[in-house]
């Protein structure tokens, strides 16, 4: 069965990475979808979003990340996928995903998403967290894979 991890992973954080161990795990297949949307004001350009997530979780033989654009209905149509997999941290989380599964059910009837909830020792990260203490120069070290560390440590030496 081939699941997808859909998001903006802007950047990736280790709360994104244990989801994507834990499915890896479940599922035959897991696509990581990074979406590549415009009218975000994303940090960082989908091509480095991914290369992050396959630096972050390269051992996993499972897993392939990929850039999508448009809906995420047709690209689970493209990739032959049924199953979406999504993390919930709280409630705000659920009632955010609620009209995301009704619309993508309407769209394409086959589709399931299936949900996780998010290991509590990363409940409260997320990745406008991250941003912000970036914009600040703090230290993510807790936060983010070791990959985003170094790619963010590298950055401000520069
Ligand atoms: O990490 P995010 O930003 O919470 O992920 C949201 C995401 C990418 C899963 C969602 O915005 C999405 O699927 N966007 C693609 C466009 C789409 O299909 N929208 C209609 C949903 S009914």
């Amino acid at each position: 069965m081939i699941a997808v991890f859909p998001g903006s992973f802007d950047p990736i954080t280790k709360g994104h990475e244990d989801l994507i161990r834990r499915s890896s795990d479940i599922f035959d297949e897991v696509i990581v979808g990074v979406l590549n949307n415009n009218k975000k004001n994303a940090l960082l350009h989908s091509s480095d979003r991914k290369k992050l997530i396959e630096q972050s979780v390269k051992d996993l033989k499972n897993v392939r990340v990929m850039v999508f654009d448009g809906l995420l209905v047709d690209f689970m149509r493209a990739n032959n996928a049924k199953v979406i997999v999504r993390g919930i941290r709280n409630t705000t989380d659920l009632e955010y995903e609620m009209p995301l599964d009704y619309g993508n059910k309407a769209l394409y009837a086959d589709v399931e998403t299936i949900y996780l909830l998010t290991n509590p020792i990363y409940s409260y990260i997320s990745s406008s967290v991250v941003k912000e203490l970036i914009s600040y120069g703090a230290d993510i070290s807790k936060f983010v894979p070791e990959a985003v560390y170094n790619y963010f440590k590298n950055i401000n030496r520069t």
